[in-house]
């Protein structure tokens, strides 16, 4: 397949140095986008009288005609090609000769590069918003069914207080739910089409861009040729909203690695979401969630690659935004991936809400709510922070294992305050039950959350 930039130079690279500066093996995923913008660019230009009206027939109807292939597999990518532009391009004038020719008119690759990985976001993003929304009902179906389980909430991964599973797992839809957003930011800035910018300066041809625009789904045309072949803002919001979301589910993992480990024992991920060991008979290992753990590497170094590569990058094109989109599908391809699999082992995990409760005693989680009873009796903070403080240091010195466990005169000791019903105030559950607020993790505040975030996902 000839090269298309092949009338200036009398040899071209041979080999290995043609392999390396073709980007055929990673670009080919463009091919439908690419095609798509053909068929835009072509009929313009026969719209325009640029080229023939029938030309301008014959293109379309070829290129759908190659798309059609490509989508059966009946055209085999070449894979001497340069790139899925020279391709498309090479198939269209075999077929067509003069006509295939013309395809090209106003139109440089760096402005159809930039259209077609636009393009394929316009697709990738909302799939990829998808896979975000399932995965959040996924876990919101677990929040609620779990909104009553207490369990240790932790700071310092030391026992804090008192939560419940369904608070745990809504707090991350939180997360969830502000990724979905940065996805649709990425995909709002994104909505304009670069096709019509050429090299990097327009063109002199009286092109429609606004047509082209129009006819290929966007807001409208970017405003600056040459920003629009040089711009990859929107390959690096989007690397970041992939690194932002791989990182979420990495943090995630990791507290189901712990929970899932006999120490904890909080959970239990179904078989088919575990793997044994070739040699230790008795293992059951939550590979998948340690693989989602150590996926996020990959996204955030794809983001550093992003961003090294633009640093210092003269404007406008430059041969090494060729770089570009592997990063960027390796992220997309590794968000999706993790989205999936790590919402097929939640939606399967069970919590053991015996051991859950069982770790909520022990650790005195609930000194904050005592001091808080003393607070509620007038008792200035720090004052009642100090009397619930003393209170444990007498619980462990005599070696109990909650406040409960000390009588009323072993507690006016510390505080005059105390009284009787202090005692009802400090189970999991009720102390559960105080932290009613909105944003707290009291049932039916953790139930009005699910319904919150339910509501946003109705919403898109
Ligand atoms: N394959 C190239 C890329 O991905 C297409 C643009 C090439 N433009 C050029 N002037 N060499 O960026």
């Amino acid at each position: 397949m000839p090269v298309l930039w092949a009338g200036r130079l009398t040899e071209k690279p041979e080999g290995e140095a043609f392999a390396f500066q073709a980007s055929l093996a990673v670009d080919r995923r463009l091919a439908q986008e690419d095609i798509a913008g053909s068929r835009a660019h072509a009929a313009m230009l026969g719209e325009r009288g640029i080229i023939p009206a029938e030309t301008a027939r014959d293109l379309d109807r070829e290129l759908a005609r190659i798309a059609g292939e490509l989508e059966a597999g009946t055209l085999a990518i070449d894979p001497g090609a340069e790139d899925i532009h020279s391709f498309i391009e090479g198939v269209l004038t075999e077929r067509l000769g003069d006509p295939g020719r013309m395809v090209h008119a106003g139109r440089s690759r760096n402005d159809q590069v930039a259209l077609d990985f636009r393009l394929y976001l316009k697709r990738a993003i909302p799939e990829l918003g998808a896979e975000l929304s399932e995965t959040m009902k996924a876990l919101l179906d677990q929040a609620e069914k779990y909104a009553g389980a207490v369990m240790p909430g932790y700071t310092h991964l030391q026992r804090a207080q008192p939560v419940t599973a369904g608070y745990y797992l809504s707090a991350w839809c939180a997360a969830l739910d502000r990724d979905r957003g940065r996805f649709a930011d990425a995909l709002t800035r994104l909505d304009e089409c670069p096709l019509g910018a050429g090299a990097l300066a327009g063109s002199g041809l009286p092109l429609d861009r606004e047509a082209t625009a129009k006819a290929l789904g966007f807001r409208g045309p970017t405003l600056n040729a040459m920003d629009s072949v040089a711009d990859r803002d929107f390959a690096l919001e989007t690397a970041s909203a992939c690194a932002i979301t791989a990182v979420h589910l990495s943090r995630f993992c990791e507290d189901l690695i712990l929970w899932a480990s006999e120490e904890f024992r909080f959970i239990r991920l179904a078989d088919s979401w575990s793997t044994g060991s070739s040699i230790m008979p008795q293992k059951k290992n939550p590979d998948f969630a340690e693989l989602i753990r150590g996926k996020a590497g990959r996204t955030a170094g794809n983001l550093v690659t992003l961003l090294t590569l633009l640093k210092g990058l003269p404007y406008a094109y430059d041969k090494d935004l060729q770089e570009d989109k592997e990063s960027l599908f390796d992220s997309l391809d590794t968000v999706r991936s993790c989205l999936r699999m790590f919402r097929g082992m939640t939606a399967s995990m069970v919590f053991n809400t015996e051991a859950m409760e069982a770790a909520c005693v022990g650790g005195f989680l609930e000194a904050t709510d005592a001091a808080e009873y003393l607070v509620r009796k007038g008792l200035p903070f720090r004052r009642a922070h100090e009397a619930a403080a003393l209170v444990v240091r007498d619980c462990i010195r005599a070696g109990q294992r909650s406040i409960g466990e000390r009588s009323l005169p072993e507690l006016k000791v510390r505080s005059e305050l105390f009284e009787a019903d202090l005692y009802q105030a400090l189970s999991p559950a009720a102390c559960v039950a105080a932290r009613n607020l909105p944003g707290g993790p009291a049932p039916e505040e953790v139930r009005r959350q699910i319904r919150v975030l339910r509501e946003r996902l109705a919403l898109g």
